[in-house]
């Protein structure tokens, strides 16, 4: 598709709204409660915020960049670029990227639409923190069930992809995220007047340094780059629809921001109630399905809250499903001159085979596991820990040795209609800040750092 014809958000909310959409989603309120509660509390919260802060928002301008500049999707981008270079490569990482976290986020969208049902049709009163454990024990292990739920909330992915990237992605995100954040804001203010409430938010807030290893450093620095949807191209393409006026500089720090504030308000929303009913921090993926409930139980109009809630975390992972699908489909309609139908049915097939695996890997499949990991832990674990990380470091090396400095600025201040203040600060974290921390992150993991110290 020539660059002419690409179509571009409408405005400039729509930008932000569809940006944000692709950021918020499960990734902050399911994914940041439950590894912060399994690596230990603030210490892993710190970590967070610090590698949001000098990785997240230079990778992410980063991306802005590139997508906008070359109006492609994430492999076309590098070959428009550096033709005929292996740089591509980065591309075809993020696009596979996609694919797998596909594989595991349907599911985890679906059994939002369970819990929708449940509001629907049961009751919420009058039953403990066991029993909420028990049911969701029982239907998550199923075959059935979660498995129509993956399949239809792909489904709904699949129909928003066809429609098209206007109609589709830029109105659902208008409507939900205001209406997320005030049904946040409430459950909050409900979590931290519980008993106990205290604890939790020491949990949260107040670090334990001894907590910090290099397995804590590497899962906070994973959570920054699955929340900020970055180091896989998804803000390659998006920004690839961005137009010319869109202010690049300021919409990373406004995603960023918000990104980091529904982290937070999920934190805050979930570790009191945690605390408060007795639930462990640990609990792994299921530690917001069986934590809420009990909050819920706890409102009068329980099931509403419930069902208002489910349906935007149901959206917030809609919107966010959505820019997964369209890394890869905008690839392989444009890569491999496939209608743009095709591409998509492609992908949702594919991902289709996954999503059922990693559901599976709850129940029958639990024990086949490789390094310890089911099917579903170790989708997670390769892209959340390996791929996005270092797709990100890719990205920023690629930009740092590749691209003229004053194409970076031109792009970055509109040519010059704008003023950027931080460019060479920024350049400087792109360039070397970020890549040097984000490989040493991965040195320590791999324990060299301390194999090496062994030398001296
Ligand atoms: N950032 C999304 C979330 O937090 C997940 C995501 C990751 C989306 C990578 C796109 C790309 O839920």
């Amino acid at each position: 598709m020539g660059q002419n014809e690409r179509v571009t958000f409408g405005s400039k909310l729509g930008v932000i709204l569809a940006t944000v959409g692709s950021a918020v989603g499960l990734g902050n309120i399911w994914r940041f409660p439950y590894m912060l509660g399994e690596n230990g509390g603030a210490a892993f919260l710190l970590v967070y915020f610090i590698c949001i802060l000098i990785l997240g928002l230079p990778v992410m301008l980063t991306e802005f960049f590139i997508g906008r500049h070359t109006h492609r999707n994430a492999a076309g981008a590098f070959k428009a670029m550096v033709p005929g270079t292996k740089w591509s490569l980065i591309g075809y990482n993020g696009v596979l990227a996609a694919f797998l976290i596909l594989g595991f986020y349907c599911v985890i969208a679906g059994w939002t639409l369970e819990y929708i049902w449940q509001s629907v049709t049961g009751g919420m009163h009058g039953k403990g923190a066991d029993q909420f454990k028990l049911e969701f024990e029982t239907f998550s292990t199923g075959v059935v069930r979660p498995i129509a739920w993956t399949i239809l909330f792909l489904g709904l992915t699949h129909v928003i992809i066809v429609s098209g990237v206007k109609n589709g992605i830029e109105r659902a995100s208008k409507v939900m995220m205001p209406l997320l954040f005030l049904i946040m804001a409430v459950l909050c203010i409900r979590s931290v007047t519980l008993d106990n409430a205290a604890e939790g938010l020491a949990f949260l807030f107040k670090p334990d340094f001894t907590k910090l290893d290099s397995s804590v450093i590497l899962s906070g620095m994973g959570q920054a780059f699955f929340s900020l949807s970055i180091g896989m191209g998804c803000l390659i393409t998006y920004s690839s629809y961005f137009n010319k006026q869109t202010n690049l500089q300021t919409t990373a720090l406004q995603v960023t921001v918000l990104d980091t504030l529904v982290a937070v308000l999920a934190g805050v929303m979930i570790f009191p109630a945690v605390f408060s009913f007795g639930i462990a921090p640990t609990a792994g993926p299921e530690l917001v399905f069986i934590t809420l409930p009990n909050v819920f139980g706890q409102l009068p109009f329980g099931s509403l809250w419930s069902f208002i809630f489910f349906v935007l975390l149901g959206l917030a992972a809609l919107t966010s499903t959505i820019s997964l699908h369209e890394v890869a489909t905008a690839y392989v309609h444009e890569e491999h001159h496939m209608s743009r139908g095709k591409a998509a049915l492609l992908v949702s097939l594919g991902v289709l085979i996954l999503g059922t695996i990693s559901s599976l890997s709850f129940g029958v499949l639990k024990t086949y596991t490789v390094m310890g990991l089911t099917f579903f832990d170790l989708l997670d674990y390769v892209t959340a820990k390996i791929m996005l990380p270092l797709g990100g470091m890719m990205i920023c090396v690629f930009v740092g040795l590749r691209v003229d400095r004053k194409i970076l600025k031109a792009e970055l201040t509109n040519e010059g209609t704008i003023p950027f203040y931080f460019f060479n600060t920024y350049a400087f974290f792109m360039k070397y800040i970020a890549p040097i921390a984000i490989g040493v992150i991965f040195l320590n993991e791999l324990g060299l750092i301390k194999w090496m110290k062994g030398f001296f």
